[in-house]
């Protein structure tokens, strides 16, 4: 099989980047690990800045996202017993998210390249680019006992962290940023209705909470959890009432329970691959980079990525111009560290940190004090939040 652009990684990243170079003409394939339905039983990010919002428009598939998806102006964050307001909105100059769930996104992107007879293959096995540094680059799977070539004249690694594609790039020329932190959260779907219309950021002695919502019916609460911790030590009841004890007392009142419908552990990390491209080897992502989740800037960072990956292949097949791929690396890394500090100082604000002197922990006190006493600090806060300019 010969293509214009071969994308590995049938994740949001490289679906929507498929999606958007097919609407200009420009030939992809897709190769995925997975079956479609595991890829969409995997649930994620709920937040979605303005501009990915706009980006789904553009690849013809936010229709749905603008039917069922809610537009939030703010979220609260609880703290030692009260609730404040962080006016998006407001503070951000006329800005909002989108609260629309990755599975439900991922979905309409499957959906978009069916319609349009997209090729996207499924459980690809042992997925391996070659002859990166080439102008003649292919990768290679395995269909059952067959192997399968593809030739093309670029690849996009989009196969998130644990991909291949990163670990194609030599190690002497890829350097990696990493911060592991000594927890992780543990997420439970229920099909009830959420406590709150606008998310809960809580900060308790006993550890972090967020009250994340999916629809009016469908709730996502997540704890900060010890990284030894394993799903099956939290029991439905166990898990409600522990979340219950980091929120203020009127909201644990009105929190309404019931059964889980998945449940899982999600360890924290930050870490950044630079640079983003090796060869004719473009990395999109989490293939690229990860953040802790706290300032839903995952799926967002990975949005940006494709924005400005997309604009470069067409200015290069439409123009023959390739400044766009050539500064690729350097200007998506720009943002993606932005995305990196903000994701790290809302972790640092939020949660409890085990080995905290009693020093950290006033330090932490008084970065919170700060936000909610300065309108400047509220605004930092919301631009970041609502998602910086591509
Ligand atoms: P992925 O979604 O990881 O997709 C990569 C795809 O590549 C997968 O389908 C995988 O099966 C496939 N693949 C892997 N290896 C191979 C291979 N060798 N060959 C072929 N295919 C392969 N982000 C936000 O912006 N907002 C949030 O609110 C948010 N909340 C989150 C909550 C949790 C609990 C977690 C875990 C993450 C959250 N994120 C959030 C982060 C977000 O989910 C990710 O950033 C996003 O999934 C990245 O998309 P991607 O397509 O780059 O990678
Ligand atoms: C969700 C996840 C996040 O990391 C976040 O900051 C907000 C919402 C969610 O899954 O709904």
């Amino acid at each position: 099989m010969k293509v214009q652009v071969c994308i590995i990684g049938g994740g949001p990243s490289g679906l929507l980047l498929s999606q958007l170079l097919h609407l200009q003409g420009i030939e992809t394939v897709v190769l995925e690990k997975y079956s479609r339905e595991y890829v969409l039983a995997r649930i994620r990010a709920g937040v979605l800045e303005h501009g990915f919002a706009k980006l789904m428009r553009e690849a013809q598939c936010g229709e749905r996202m603008d039917r069922e998806g809610e537009i939030h102006k703010g979220f609260h964050i609880a703290h030692d017993g009260v609730m404040d307001h962080v006016d998006l909105f407001k503070y951000s100059g006329g800005s909002s998210v989108v609260v629309y769930g990755q599975t439900e996104l991922t979905r309409d992107l499957y959906e978009a390249r069916e319609r349009m007879k997209g090729n996207v293959i499924h459980n690809a096995e042992d997925v391996t680019p070659h002859d990166l540094n080439s102008d003649a680059p292919y990768v290679t799977y395995r269909d059952g006992d067959k192997v399968v070539r593809i030739d093309c004249e670029y690849v996009i690694g989009a196969d998130g962290f644990h991909g291949v594609s990163r670990k194609s790039i030599p190690k002497d020329v890829l350097r990696e940023y990493e911060r592991v932190y000594p927890f992780g959260w543990l997420g439970v779907l229920s099909r009830t209705k959420p406590v709150s219309p606008e998310l809960i950021y809580a900060k308790h002695e006993r550890g972090f909470a967020l009250c994340s919502l999916r629809s009016q019916v469908l709730s996502r609460y997540y704890i900060q959890v010890p990284l030894t911790d394993r799903v099956e030590d939290w029991s439905d009841d166990a898990f409600w009432a522990e979340l219950k004890r980091r929120l203020p007392g009127e909201v644990a009142a009105r929190m309404i329970t019931g059964p889980s419908i998945e449940k899982s552990i999600a360890p924290l990390r930050s870490f950044v691959a630079e640079p983003m491209r090796y060869g004719r080897l473009f990395l999109a992502g989490d293939a690229a980079h990860i953040v802790p989740p706290t300032g839903a800037r995952g799926l967002n960072s990975a949005a940006s990525d494709i924005y400005y990956l997309y604009h470069a292949m067409v200015d290069h097949y439409k123009k023959g111009d390739d400044a766009g791929l050539d500064g690729y690396s350097k200007k998506a890394l720009a943002r993606i560290w932005k995305a990196q500090r903000f994701s790290w100082w809302m972790t640092m604000l939020l949660h409890r940190f085990p080995d905290n002197i009693p020093y950290d922990d006033k330090l932490q006190e008084t970065d919170l004090a700060y936000l909610f006493s300065s309108e400047a600090a509220q605004r930092s806060l919301a631009e970041n939040y609502v998602g910086l300019p591509f």
